[in-house]
């Protein structure tokens, strides 16, 4: 397809359609290859890129410098506590500061109107590095390892079990998207975000994927394709809301004895950081059938493919 992407900003998959959404995850899987065979791929020599990160981060804040010191992009790791917007300056002068300097700002942030403001007000790329209702460079390297895993999408089913938040939305898109059925596991009374939960069943209906909210567990994990474990708790979250939520998706942590109940072949994805124990058993983490790490690893291909179709 016809590369779209040059100067655009990333924000969220309810933005892009299957194509889009395809081309990235091919291209992360290209420069997968050349990764492996140490082929160089410095497409964006000469850029300097923000990296602003307002949240933790080990996994995405890795993944986004290692990738652009591959792509010949310096990036600069900036702290919100050493910015004057932490004394108040206004989001806007600091987005138009930033975009006299940089190529780009890749962030992660806390409400997604912080990056679409980012975006706004920015004439370069901004590159979203996580918001509450969005992870797309998790999605990205979710659905690489996926492909990798499992050789397409179409027909899989996941069930998937955690909090309600940005990785379940992204999941959500690309699942109705892709023909992939998705089973959100989670105590009765949960509720995704209204206007995302549309957008995917409007794309379900193209598609045929079936998008389930459930609080029945093995309803949600027979014969799933994939268990998607997911902290059941969000950063930021105040201890009252943690502690009400570990006790209400109990329940739901996947155990040796809910991968029984999924395919036999099934795949355990995790975007981690995991909480061994709450969410997942370190048996499971460990065993044969997690594919965590590569998962992870993908983080930085996914980047670097999101980066690099700004050079094509
Ligand atoms: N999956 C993920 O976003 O990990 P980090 O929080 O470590 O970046």
């Amino acid at each position: 397809m016809k590369n779209r992407f040059r100067g655009k900003d990333f924000l969220a998959f309810k933005d892009l359609n299957r194509e889009e959404i395809e081309f990235l995850t091919d291209l992360s899987l290209d420069l997968k290859k050349k990764w492996v065979s140490h082929e160089p791929h410095e497409y964006l020599k000469g850029q300097v890129w923000a990296a602003l990160f307002e949240k933790n981060s080990t996994r995405t804040r890795n993944a986004f410098q290692r990738a652009a010191a591959d792509l010949g992009i310096t990036s600069i790791y900036l702290r919100p506590d050493e910015l004057q917007s932490g004394r108040g300056e206004p989001l806007k002068d600091t987005a138009r500061m930033f975009d006299r300097y940089y190529d780009g700002l890749f962030i992660r942030t806390f409400g997604h109107e912080i990056v679409e403001e980012y975006a706004e007000w920015m004439d370069h790329p901004v590159i979203n590095g996580l918001t509450t209702i969005a992870h797309p460079t998790q999605g990205i390297a979710d659905m690489m390892t996926i492909k990798e895993k499992k050789g397409g999408y179409k027909g899989l089913k996941m069930c998937y079990a955690g909090n309600l938040y940005n990785v379940c939305y992204t999941n959500m898109i690309m699942c109705a998207t892709l023909g992939m059925d998705m089973y959100i596991a989670c105590p009765d009374g949960m509720k995704p975000n209204q206007e995302i939960y549309d957008e995917a069943m409007k794309r379900a209906e193209a598609t045929g994927a079936k998008i389930v909210v459930t609080s029945n567990f093995d309803e949600a994990l027979k014969d799933a394709d994939i268990v998607y474990g997911m902290s059941h708790y969000s950063m930021g979250q105040a201890p009252e809301e943690v502690a009400r939520l570990k006790e209400a998706f109990h329940p739901y942590m996947v155990t040796m004895d809910a991968m029984k109940k999924a395919k036999r072949d099934a795949i355990f994805m995790h975007c981690l950081p995991a909480y061994r124990g709450i969410d997942v058993t370190d048996e499971v983490l460990e065993s044969e059938q997690s594919v965590v790490w590569d998962e992870g690893e993908n983080r930085m291909h996914s980047i670097k493919g999101i980066l690099a179709a700004y050079a094509l």
